[in-house]
């Protein structure tokens, strides 16, 4: 049964993800057309609400629901009454009053797009919320996973950095636990917290790679959410867990494949040679968001229609 609104990757369970994940192969061959549009969506709108910066997540989701021929209305937080102090109540239900069909959000609030939800008829599809959640990109990682190995069960993915701030972590182990995938954190003690019981904790990255991951997952350090200090320096974080040109040479000995959802801080996770890397994923994970967003605005049922 599609679902109303996408808010995390616990409400998906493993035959509605594999759904999601096949069609977005068909949407992605359309990006080898020339024309690169279908009529799916004509005639609805697609609203882009979006409380926090964002570069890959909004211009995807934008192209994706333009490639489906959706209306798309980008509003502009910074130049709207929100600035006067209309509350997200108020500002969702001016919106409902539009009868837009979707409400993409990003917000720094955990748990704000569920609120958002059960406020409007239109599907809600989270965008990022806080710490919690971001489950497209989940179904984007899953998906470049699976186009190199399509039964990826069995395959470890190490996931290197920020868990603590990281709504990429909770939602990209969980989908990936979800394929059978085994997954494994490396970080500071202070930013690698007990999330689940399987889910292998490091703290040391020669143990990590002694584990034998085939993919390693880089996180950005979110420094603007770091109200204390969790590590001494950045560059000490690089000395210690980063990719460096020496540890890249391992990679690519032991031919691991690299991703990262960005943005990067180079010099931080990674080193400037690891972006030229033949298998660093990070352009393919771009490019997928585009077609996995197109599978989930096609498979998304909004609770109104315009008849109503
Ligand atoms: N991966 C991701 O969410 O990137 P943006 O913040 O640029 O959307």
């Amino acid at each position: 049964m599609p679902h109303k609104d996408l808010l995390d990757i616990a409400s998906l369970d493993r035959s509605e993800i594999d759904h999601l994940l096949d069609q977005s192969v068909p949407f992605k061959e359309l990006f080898t057309r020339s024309v690169k549009k279908v009529p799916a969506l004509k005639g609805k709108s697609v609203l882009m609400l979006f409380y926090e910066a964002s570069t890959r997540t909004h211009s995807s989701f934008e192209v994706a629901a333009k490639r489906l021929s959706a209306d798309v209305i980008n509003f502009d937080v910074a130049r709207s009454s929100i600035t006067k102090g209309e509350s997200v109540r108020e500002t969702v239900e001016t919106l409902q009053a539009m009868r837009t069909d979707f409400i993409i959000v990003r917000h720094s609030r955990s748990g704000l797009p569920g609120q958002i939800a059960k406020l409007t008829r239109a599907s809600v599809i989270n965008a990022g919320d806080g710490a919690h959640a971001h489950p497209t990109q989940a179904l984007l990682d899953a998906f470049t996973i699976k186009e190199i190995f399509p039964d990826p069960a069995g395959k470890k993915v190490l996931i290197v950095g920020d868990i603590l701030h990281s709504r990429v972590a909770r939602s990209t182990s969980l989908i990936l636990q979800k394929l059978g995938v085994e997954v494994a954190h490396l970080g500071p003690g202070s930013l690698v917290p007990r999330l689940c019981q399987d889910i292998r904790r490091f703290t040391d990255y020669t143990a990590a790679m002694a584990w034998a991951p085939d993919f390693v997952y880089l996180l950005r350090v979110q420094m603007e959410r770091q109200d204390v200090q969790y590590f001494p320096s950045l560059r000490e974080y690089h000395r210690l867990y980063g990719v460096t040109e020496a540890r890249l040479a391992e990679i690519r000995d032991r031919g691991l494949y690299i991703m990262h959802p960005g943005p990067v801080n180079r010099g931080v996770e990674l080193c400037d040679a690891v972006m030229d890397y033949e298998r660093t994923l990070i352009n393919d994970q771009v490019e997928n968001g585009i077609a996995v967003r197109m599978a989930v605005l096609y498979w998304l049922k909004p609770g109104a229609t315009h008849e109503d």
